[in-house]
């Protein structure tokens, strides 16, 4: 059995952890996270050790795989150690926010035959599954368009705003991986266009809250994506795929299907999820069980560190366009 460490008892951590500890084919040995009283009652929830110091959780006996729910800036730093110790890594998005440092430690993961996966939940979200199983069939024929809305249902905090890197690399970046695996094809040029339509504010910081991206691949494929940080109605998450011989449509999930009619309204439904801890919940499931499954018939990973450099790249040629207003070539 597979022997896994959690690095993080913070919001994504808690959903990592108890999807390992209820996943049979697996072990959770331990959650590590400098939050004492966090970890120690996550920790006393799921059955499992709690530790404080997460490179040090990671050279444990009883620890033979990763899972990376730390803050962004300490991924690299934690990924690179497992690696060396030989441990195949599941780490949260983004890979980081510094290319440089990104590039250099993707390098050395290949150099040394790391695995690291990185966490694109969405990729494993059954309706995408199923999209791109539809697509692969050739269904819909050759790609030509997709279309990509996510909204968040409500701007989040400023400290966290603050330290997110962004709403390119912080948000957008889930959108930029989906629009490589939907496109079939790696995006050759961006085009971007940013607002401050909700919080002014934001102008301190240097970033936005509502943004449009539009993707062009090198055979002419073109990607649409639309974010905003807020959305009154809920958690906005939708992806349109047109092809030359048809087209698949993903719309917003809720809660249940039921309609309702009423003396003075028709057709009400429940509103749409509030956001990604329920409407992703099935995603992170199954995201794990890719990795787990991967890892121990030593295929290779659905993910790589290198696509964590990808979006990251493609969020910087985006911050880049709207800076110069105009359209980015994506160098290698
Ligand atoms: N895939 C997704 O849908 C998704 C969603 C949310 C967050 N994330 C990513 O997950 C990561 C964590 O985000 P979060 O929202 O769970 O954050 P969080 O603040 O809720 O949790 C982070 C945890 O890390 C701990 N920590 C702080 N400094 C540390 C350090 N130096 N070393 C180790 N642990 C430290 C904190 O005590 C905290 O418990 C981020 O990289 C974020 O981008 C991904």
């Amino acid at each position: 059995m597979l022997r896994i460490a959690v690095l993080g008892a913070g919001r994504i951590a808690n959903i990592h952890a108890a999807n390992v500890a209820a996943n049979p084919d697996v072990i959770l040995s331990v959650i590590a996270d400098p939050w004492r009283e966090g970890v120690d009652k996550l920790a006393a929830r799921l059955g499992c050790t709690a530790a404080y110091d997460c490179a040090a959780a990671l050279e444990r006996d009883d620890v033979d795989a990763v899972v990376i729910g730390t803050p962004t800036d300490t991924h690299i730093d934690l990924m690179l150690r497992a690696v060396k110790l030989g441990k195949p890594v599941l780490c949260e998005k983004p890979i980081d926010l510094d290319y440089a440092k990104a590039v250099r430690a993707v390098e050395e993961i290949e150099r040394q035959n790391g695995k690291v996966m990185l966490g694109f939940n969405r990729r494993f979200d059954p309706d995408t599954l199923a999209m791109r199983k539809s697509i692969a069939a050739g269904t819909i024929g050759d790609v030509r368009q997709v279309v990509i809305t996510s909204r968040d249902p409500g701007l989040a905090p400023v400290e966290y705003l603050t330290h997110s890197g962004g709403i390119f690399r912080d948000m957008t970046i889930h959108d930029f991986d989906t629009a490589r695996t939907l496109l079939g094809e790696e995006p050759v040029e961006v085009m971007a266009i940013a607002s401050r339509l909700v919080e002014p504010a934001l102008a301190q910081i240097d970033d936005y809250d509502s943004v449009m991206v539009l993707l062009r691949t090198a055979s002419g494929k073109q990607c649409h994506i639309n974010c905003c940080r807020e959305a009154v109605y809920g958690y906005d998450q939708r992806l349109e795929v047109f092809g030359s011989k048809g087209m698949l449509l993903n719309e917003n999930h809720r809660p249940s299907t039921v309609r309702s009619w009423t003396a003075t309204q028709t057709e009400i439904r429940e509103p749409l999820m509030n956001f990604f801890l329920e409407r992703y919940a099935d995603s992170y499931r199954i995201e794990l069980e890719h990795f787990i499954a991967a890892v121990v018939a030593g295929e290779n990973l659905p993910s790589t560190a290198r696509d964590g450099l990808k979006a990251l790249h493609l969020a910087n040629c985006a911050i880049e366009s709207i800076k110069t207003g105009r359209a980015v070539a994506v160098q290698a």
